[in-house]
């Protein structure tokens, strides 16, 4: 268990400052009495069925669930497609011409599509893909900056019945070969680059290098981004401008594909506790069905609102709530394409001046870089638009959910703080802001439908007031079918811990009253600024190095990432080059190997590493020098003396 942090949630636990829903925001929320927990709780699969009639079915499903742990099939034999969810059911409503995508580029240029407007880019989109021999469920890989063509490409592959991957832009080629080759796919989009902070990501050569080892893929297209059109090379044969094949395509239609509500809408890579990042496969009708009920009850997006998340689409955040859930909702969806401080720190808050949003969904480490920067950049702006704020991704500690309160949303909005994960594909414990009573710092109750409980080892239920592991007990729609290629992986992961339920990895506590506090991972998997990367995952990264003998890797508090990688690597007998050089050149070839992401915080260089007798490395000890700990147990070190070594080589470093 995370130990190390129970003494800070203990006073969490105390926390006494509560925030109800004003009667105004009562009155206009979707759902606004607590009965909707009970109407969940007594029928489950009459309550995701009623859920389930929000969407446009061309057949209906025959059963709600089908469950043999760990198969879970969901609205059985229903048929419909996810694109004309999100577009060919709105453009035969007033939404036609309402704003589907409101899209800003970090340079300042603006695009507004509106359902039409995505509806003929996906079918021109969907059309050129089929010209390429794309067929259904052929797999499309997406690597691109967030720009507008990221949500048509990723709509046209819905359409097509082509399960796409999108590849976060900040990866390396290395990881994006990776990616690829795993999922086998046949056709890669991606653009010549991509801006941040003024520089160009230059994603089409990262291409071209990951490419190397992809014999699968067949085909590249190139959205011209940042006009050096000239400047990347193309192979000819294999590589084709976005633009030019969208124009060939002209106004084609392309009806959407008949699915099975099983059909696989997605794959998306996350980090686990081995090496190996794993494909989560989500799939159409049960995803939709959470994403879009979750949008519109926790997030309460309403047809009037002009809605902002700040994620990126590479991470399971930007898939279910920047497209998959608003669009299926017919909503208005912002889309900023760079960073919070370029010009200047005041970035986001101009842009919600801009286009005067009202709910926006962000991270708790933007918050508290912005808190670190001061209120005088929020102040510049009027944010008297907003009335409802969202966080995601990570624990937010009670005072910067209320700074973000009060200097984003005038202390007058609900602050939502969503727990959910890329395996669940939607919110699982979250307040709804019609009605439940908010506290800083806990992400409340599991949703209506949702069965979530804090078990012990054995996997028993543990009393309000106590800790321990997070699970769920109960399928739901939106959840991870299995890890593509990898179905043992998946049921040994999640379902073999507790037999029959489902682990999450993270620890958690529940107050006297029932509120949930997350206390983060308790495998080996660290959350940076919001981004999951296993220790393993930078250990064979660190390994790779022809210097390094071995590596060990632990999180590390950071006031604004909320953990740092601190690594500790054992080097090989014959490098004698000075530790400062070498240390460079271990960060910047992890940064290589994954993406800037993953570049260590910092690298301790030791002659030995702590180990048990039977030579496991005990990362419990490192993290009690880290942290400056008192040290634990020590009793079953092969070698008592390497721990006093390592912490006079940490202490002088430091
Ligand atoms: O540790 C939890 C943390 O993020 C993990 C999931 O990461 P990922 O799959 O990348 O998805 C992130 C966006 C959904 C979880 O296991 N986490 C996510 N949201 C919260 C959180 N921890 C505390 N509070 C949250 N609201």
């Amino acid at each position: 268990m995370a130990d190390d942090r129970t003494g800070s949630i203990d006073t969490l636990l105390h926390e006494e400052r509560r925030y109800s829903p004003s009667q105004e925001f009562k009155a206009a929320a979707r759902w606004n009495s607590p009965a909707i927990y009970e109407r969940a709780q007594r029928d489950p699969d009459g309550f995701w069925a009623e859920m389930a009639k929000e969407l446009d079915w061309f057949e209906p499903w025959n059963k709600v669930l089908d469950w043999d742990v760990p198969k879970a099939q969901w609205f059985v034999g229903g048929k419909l497609n996810a694109s004309y969810n999100c577009l060919d059911r709105h453009v035969k409503t007033w939404r036609k011409n309402k704003a589907a995508i409101i899209w800003e580029g970090e340079p300042g240029d603006e695009r507004i599509l509106t359902y039409q407007d995505l509806h003929r880019e996906v079918n021109r989109c969907a059309a050129t893909l089929q010209r390429f021999g794309v067929h259904q469920g052929d797999r499309v890989a997406i690597y691109l900056g967030m720009i507008p063509e990221l949500v048509i490409a990723m709509l046209a592959c819905a359409r097509i019945g082509a399960p796409h991957t999108v590849v976060f832009g900040g990866f390396s080629p290395d990881a994006l070969s990776d990616r690829i080759q795993d999922s086998e796919v046949k056709l890669v989009i991606t653009a010549d680059g991509a801006w941040r902070r003024g520089n160009i990501v230059p994603l089409k050569e990262n291409v071209d290098r990951a490419l190397k080892t992809c014999p699968s893929v067949r085909t590249v297209l190139v959205v011209n981004r940042v006009m050096n059109a000239t400047r990347v090379p193309m192979d000819e044969g294999r590589d084709h401008w976005w633009h030019r094949e969208m124009d060939h395509s002209g106004g084609t239609c392309v009806e959407p594909a008949v699915l099975d509500s099983e059909h696989p809408l997605y794959i998306l890579y996350t980090s686990g506790t081995t090496g190996k990042p794993k494909g989560l496969m989500h799939t159409t009708g049960g995803y939709l069905v959470g994403t879009q009920m979750t949008s519109a009850t926790v997030l309460d997006i309403k047809d009037t609102d002009t809605y902002w998340c700040t994620a990126d689409i590479g991470w399971v955040t930007g898939h279910s709530y920047i497209v998959y859930g608003p669009l299926s909702l017919g909503a208005t969806s912002v889309m900023y394409e760079g960073a919070p401080d370029h010009p200047d720190k005041d970035r986001f808050w101009a842009i919600i001046e801009k286009y005067k949003i009202n709910v926006l969904y962000t991270a708790p480490t933007a918050i508290r870089a912005f808190m670190r920067w001061g209120s005088e950049f929020p102040l510049r702006h009027d944010l008297s638009s907003l009335r409802l704020l969202g966080t995601v991704g990570e624990p937010i500690n009670p005072e910067a959910w209320v700074w973000y309160r009060k200097h984003i949303g005038g202390d007058r909005v609900p602050v939502v703080d969503t727990w959910w994960q890329t395996e669940t594909g939607m919110m699982m414990i979250a307040p709804l802001p019609g009605i439940t009573e908010l506290k800083p710092g806990s992400a409340t109750f599991p949703l209506p439908g949702i069965e979530a409980d804090i078990v012990d080892d054995r996997g028993n239920s543990i009393p309000l007031g106590g800790g321990g592991y997070l699970v769920l007990k109960r399928p739901w729609p939106a959840m991870a079918r299995t890890i593509w290629g990898d179905p043992d992986r998946w049921k040994r992961q999640y379902w073999d811990r507790f037999p029959g339920i489902y682990f999450t990895g993270d620890g958690a506590k529940r107050d006297k009253e029932g509120y949930y506090w997350i206390l983060g991972r308790v495998d080996d998997v660290l959350n940076i600024a919001g981004h999951r990367i296993g220790t393993m995952e930078l250990e064979s990264a660190l390994v790779s190095h022809d210097s390094v003998a071995e590596a060990a890797v632990i999180g590390i508090p950071h006031e604004i990432k909320g953990q740092a990688i601190a690594a500790f690597v054992t080097l090989r007998a014959d490098e004698t080059r000075p530790h400062k050089e070498l240390i460079e050149e271990l960060k910047k070839h992890v940064t290589e190997r994954i993406g800037a992401i993953a570049r260590p915080d910092k690298i301790f260089i030791t002659a030995e590493l702590p180990k048990t007798r039977s030579a496991k490395i005990m990362r419990r000890l490192l993290r009690d020098i880290a942290e400056g700990h008192i040290l634990g147990d020590t009793t079953t070190l092969a070698d008592p003396n390497v721990i006093q070594s390592i912490k006079l080589q940490y202490e002088e470093r430091e």
